[in-house]
């Protein structure tokens, strides 16, 4: 499962080590929480401290380990109802049998115990510990409590034990349960994008990429499209809680997360993608791809060779994908994109109409800082008349940036149907 950093909401973890062999595994676990743009803050044991330093934790997270429940100049700094207060998440990993039980029957002895006390974070404690004590029934009594109280305990893997025992008590491995914790938050943010985004269960459908016309089995006609500006925009309205299908055309790039991706070459085989999700069910429709105007008349079975000093190859226009959409009886919101070299915004405005679009974005395509290829873009948005709505400057920015704010405009313009 891959993740989009982009949609996980910048989240605050408290990391709780305990004292166990496993605590080496938590440095490497800093790490991988960090790797998600997580502000991780570690709370230790006593216990943990026999394992490994508080400096090693410090260096790693980048924040001040906390270790007492009654250090004035902790408390002073951020004690442990601030931690409490601070943390979105609560992860004890390793949790040992003897925190374990301190959390079931409510002690408060130390820094830790009064942390799980006072925090209203959702609390996940990953055990480890030999297999035997992993099995005891106090142990299990007691994880049976926690999950009573609402804990989510991590079950820990089997294997080889550092004591020499095999069985149930190793700690899952540092990915895995930074993968979990991003996994929850995205899957958190999402429901929320889902209920509240500003494409809220919209289905989109974008056009991303070049198309590639073949001339022979070995020759094509294509363009400069990277397929950068569709899919940030694939991810930005999968971002607003929109529903997105891809049909992209041959390019390089990783499908953003939560995206469905439909692979094409010709702007043949575009149009008919693009038909089928329109019968799937379509609210919006993208067209951000560069699709070859025409294609080979007859194109030839077999490598042409090279003969004569002129070679000429008879073109046909290939249907125009967004305007054939644009005309069917229950047509989706047109989006389309217009790549220009000069009069960009008279040229815009006529597709605009000439396509019977609902919105069109445009760039200057003659300038290298963006438009093709670029991780930058800058665009002007128009509106068809019958919405109301000025035209949109949007500034020189990352594509993603640019992608938001098509967002908005597509939101403002939905709220006008
Ligand atoms: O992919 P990148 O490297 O990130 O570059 C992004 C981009 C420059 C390709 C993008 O920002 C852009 O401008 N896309 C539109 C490119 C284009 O083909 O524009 P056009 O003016 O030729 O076409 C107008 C509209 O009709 C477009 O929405 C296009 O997708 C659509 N079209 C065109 C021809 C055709 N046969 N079918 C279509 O649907």
């Amino acid at each position: 499962m891959s993740f989009d950093l982009s949609v996980i909401p910048h989240k605050n973890i408290i990391l709780a080590v305990t004292g166990g062999i496993a605590a080496y595994k938590s440095a490497i676990l800093v790490r991988r929480l960090k790797d998600f743009g997580f502000d991780v803050r570690v709370v230790m044991t006593h216990g943990a401290q026999a394992f490994i330093t508080p400096l090693t934790f410090q260096a790693l997270s980048g924040n001040p380990v906390h270790t007492e429940l009654l250090d004035p100049e902790a408390e002073a700094g951020m004690g442990h109802i601030e931690l409490a207060r601070w943390a979105d998440l609560v992860l004890v990993a390793p949790a040992s049998c003897d925190t374990i039980a301190k959390f079931a029957n409510g002690l408060a002895d130390d820094l830790l115990s009064t942390l799980y006390l006072a925090t209203k974070a959702p609390v996940w404690v990953a055990p480890a510990m030999n297999q035997q004590m992993w099995a005891a029934k106090a142990t299990q009594r007691n994880l049976q409590t926690l999950v009573e109280d609402g804990v989510h305990v991590i079950m820990p893997d089997a294997g080889e034990q550092a004591c020499g025992d095999v069985g149930l008590g190793r700690m899952p491995e540092p990915e895995d349960l930074a993968r979990q914790v991003a996994a929850y938050f995205h899957k958190a943010q999402r429901a929320i994008a889902e209920k509240f985004g500003l494409l809220a269960g919209k289905r989109v459908t974008i056009t991303a990429g070049p198309t590639r016309e073949a001339i022979d089995p070995v020759r094509y006609i294509s363009n400069h499209s990277t397929g950068k500006m569709g899919f940030a925009l694939a991810a930005a309205c999968y971002a607003a809680g929109a529903k997105v299908t891809l049909v992209a055309g041959p390019v390089s790039l990783d499908t953003p997360n939560g995206v469905e991706r439909i692979n094409v070459k010709s702007a043949m085989q575009m149009l008919d993608a693009s038909m089928n999700q329109l019968e799937e069910g379509c609210d919006i429709f993208i067209a951000t791809a560069a699709v070859a105007d025409y294609r080979v008349a007859e194109v030839a079975e077999h490598k042409i060779k090279k003969a004569g000093d002129e070679l000429a190859v008879s073109l046909v226009k290939n249907p125009d994908i967004v305007a054939t959409i644009a005309q069917q009886q229950q047509r989706p919101f047109m989006v389309g994109f217009a790549a220009e070299t000069r009069n960009v915004e008279e040229y815009a405005a006529g597709k605009l109409v000439a396509k019977k679009l609902d919105m069109i974005a445009c760039n200057d395509v003659s300038r290298p800082d963006i438009g093709f290829a670029s991780d930058e873009n800058a665009m002007t948005v128009f509106f068809a008349q019958s919405y109301h709505l000025e035209k949109r400057e949007l500034e020189k920015a990352s594509k993603q940036e640019i992608s938001q704010q098509l967002v908005e405009a597509i939101h403002d313009a939905l709220l006008q149907k």
